[in-house]
């Protein structure tokens, strides 16, 4: 049985380097190891309580089981701001519920991406590691890559065509698979 990892962009807009980003990760997963890109972060309404009873909207059933039918999730996030996009934090929120049993729980998760800032989105990261933990997510926090100067960087070129990129992200999705071997055998 392959190691299934679901990649969730963080961003929403169609040419996302972040998207791209993830699109190198599935393309140089280690044999073994299958990633597949969530598409359905647009269509995840913002959280709220009072539609989280015995169901739940559809696009936030859609991430929970998504993310449930997966043994890691990687995201690729810009930053927004300072922080995460909203669209990311509201996932995190869904996949944190029912408390104690949300789909993100004891669930090996690592966070990436690319950001236009010369420090590459790290403000976003660990807020997203942060809240991820929170809600119970087994983050790797030893994955860290962070690509400055998206815009410039990915103008011209695809991050597939970037061998650093390339690198890096691929060592991210080998560390994320190992995470899952150690925490199946804890
Ligand atoms: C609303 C908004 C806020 C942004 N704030 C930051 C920021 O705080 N730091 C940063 O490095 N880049 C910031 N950027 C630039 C994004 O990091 C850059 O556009 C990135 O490539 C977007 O990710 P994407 O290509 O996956 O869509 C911001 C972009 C937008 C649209």
């Amino acid at each position: 049985m392959p190691v299934t990892i679901l990649g969730i962009p963080g961003s929403l807009r169609a040419a996302s380097h972040n998207r791209q980003v993830l699109e190198v990760a599935a393309a140089n997963a280690p044999d073994g190891v299958e990633l597949r890109l969530f598409e359905g972060l647009g269509d995840v309404p913002h959280y709220n309580e009072d539609l989280d009873g015995d169901t739940a909207p559809s696009g936030a059933v859609a991430l929970r089981e998504a993310v449930a039918g997966v043994d890691a999730v990687l995201i690729a996030t810009p930053e927004f701001n300072g922080t995460i996009p909203g669209a990311v934090k509201d996932a995190i929120d869904w996949l944190s519920r029912p408390f104690g049993q949300g789909a993100i729980r004891d669930k090996p998760v690592a966070v990436i991406g690319t950001a236009f800032g010369q420090y590459g989105g790290v403000w976003a990261q660990d807020e997203a590691r942060k809240a991820l933990g929170i809600a119970g997510g087994a983050v790797v926090d030893t994955v860290k890559v962070a690509v400055p100067e998206s815009i410039v960087r990915f103008a011209e070129i695809h991050p597939a065509d970037d061998a650093e990129v390339v690198g890096q992200v691929s060592e991210a999705v080998r560390a994320l698979a190992d995470a899952v071997g150690t925490s199946v055998a804890a």
